[in-house]
């Protein structure tokens, strides 16, 4: 008779002790919420070009994994030096250089333009998995 109880009873605690635990440990999340800026900057502005069939010349933003390959010491993106990475200056030029990201319409705007600063600065972290990165609304030129 006290059996079904006391197995309730513990289940009930072990239930609110998980429930406290996943609140108090992310686990990997923490991550992605961080990156969340950085991803939407890229998917509004980058994405629709440097997609699937982009040309050799264009570094490919299709994943995290994609991004993740570009990051490195005499690649595109240099953790802690954003001055320094082609990918953070090709979206601080001004609109008549050229090469400028995106290459025609406006430049991204100066807040956009400091979300990746901050995030290069910051060591270009890439969160676990891979997740896809998907062009969201239209092109930039045509917003
Ligand atoms: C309208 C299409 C389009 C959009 C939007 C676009 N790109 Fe590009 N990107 C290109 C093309 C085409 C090239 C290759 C020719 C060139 O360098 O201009 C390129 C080249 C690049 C290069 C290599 C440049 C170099 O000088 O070697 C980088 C880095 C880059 N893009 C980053 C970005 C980033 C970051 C964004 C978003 C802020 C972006 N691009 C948005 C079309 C686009």
């Amino acid at each position: 008779m006290m059996r079904p109880l006391l197995y309730s009873l513990f289940g009930g605690a072990f239930a609110i002790l998980a429930g406290s635990c996943s609140t108090v440990l992310p686990s990997g999340s923490g991550d992605e919420r961080a990156f969340a800026p950085v991803r939407e900057v890229l998917e509004t502005n980058c994405v629709h070009c440097h997609g699937d069939n982009h040309l050799p010349e264009m570094p490919p933003i299709t994943s995290t994994r994609s991004l993740a390959g570009l990051i490195g010491p005499g690649k595109w993106i240099i953790p802690g030096h954003p001055e320094q990475s082609r990918f953070f200056q090709v979206t601080s030029f001004p609109d008549t250089t050229w090469g400028a990201m995106p290459p025609t319409g406006h430049a991204i705007s100066k807040s956009e333009v400091r979300v990746l600063r901050n995030w290069i600065l910051a060591g270009a972290k890439i969160p676990e998995g891979n997740l896809p990165l998907k062009p969201r609304g239209d092109l930039p030129r045509s917003r």
